[in-house]
């Protein structure tokens, strides 16, 4: 069976919710419906999350450098400036990984062991990183808690469309260690919503992947195996709620002035 788009999950959930969704453009952008005012919604506009913390996470070498600062779980990096340093990478490391500096849906990653894969990148539009050999897990984050943790299995593979088989973990089992890193980084990106990556090496170490801040909520509602996150209803509900408080403030004598308050929504 065919799993439904984040977009048609999230309209589904507007529609439970009693919000009157309609769709302004085919499975894009749609308005709902919140206390009698119309509101829309356009998950190209990370809803949520405000624009800087949305730019911070998106360039991988800008985040990676705020987490350096806070002492997380980096994995070692560089961004090249020539051939020569991307080369004295190599040497360094022996396995790693190129990729666009603010890429996303692992689209031109290239896994380099050799001198030779370097001379054909256009190095400067590249962030480099050590290679981790490992496995892959998701921690999601709504409003300053975790509700889901997900590993990603793609097998060796780093091309845009491997084939993904995707486990959802039971709360017992979340690692205490990565609930407290994920609601960190999330604070200091100003996120409300993420989904924050981590490899995990053969040894147990964690190591921030990356952290992506409209991540797709089809797996959490189809998982290959293990519960079901309902982030659809989770997320909706968080607009409604986001909305009566911007409304409440607005209403408020002392902060007329925060009508800017962003909610990450148009209308
Ligand atoms: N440092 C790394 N070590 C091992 N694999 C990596 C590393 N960086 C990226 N990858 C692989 O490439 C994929 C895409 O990288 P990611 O940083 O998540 O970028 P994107 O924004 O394109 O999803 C990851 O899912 C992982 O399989
Ligand atoms: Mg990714």
């Amino acid at each position: 069976m065919k799993k439904l788009s984040t977009a048609e999950l999230l309209f589904r959930s507007a529609r439970q919710l009693s919000l009157n969704p309609v769709w302004i453009t085919p499975l894009g952008v749609f308005e709902i419906t919140v206390d009698g005012e119309l509101h829309y919604i356009d998950l190209a506009h990370s809803p949520l999350n405000g624009d800087i913390g949305v730019a911070l996470a998106k360039n991988k070498y800008v985040s990676r450098r705020i987490f350096e600062r806070h002492h997380l779980q980096n994995i070692p990096f560089m961004l090249p400036l020539s051939q020569s340093d991307a080369k004295e990478f190599l040497k360094l490391h022996h396995k790693i990984i190129a990729k666009p500096v603010s890429g996303a849906g692992a689209k031109d990653i290239h896994i380099i062991t050799e001198i030779s894969q370097l001379d054909v990148l256009e190095i400067d539009k590249y962030i480099l990183e050590k290679h981790i050999t490992g496995k892959e897990l998701r921690y999601l984050l709504l409003n300053g808690n975790i509700v889901g943790v997900h590993q990603s299995e793609y097998g060796d593979s780093v091309a845009e469309d491997r084939p993904l088989r995707r486990i959802s973990f039971s709360k017992e089992t979340w690692d205490p260690a990565l609930l407290k890193s994920s609601v960190e980084i999330a604070k200091i990106l100003n996120l409300n919503f993420a989904a924050i990556d981590y490899l995990i090496d053969n040894s147990g170490k964690a190591f921030i992947l990356e952290v992506n801040t409209m991540p797709g909520f089809k797996w959490f509602h189809a998982p290959s195996i293990g519960p079901v996150v309902n982030i659809a209803t989770l997320f909706m509900q968080s607009i409604i709620d986001s909305v009566r408080f911007e409304k409440s403030l607005i209403k408020h004598p002392f902060v007329s002035d925060l009508k800017n308050v962003n909610i990450g929504l148009i209308g």
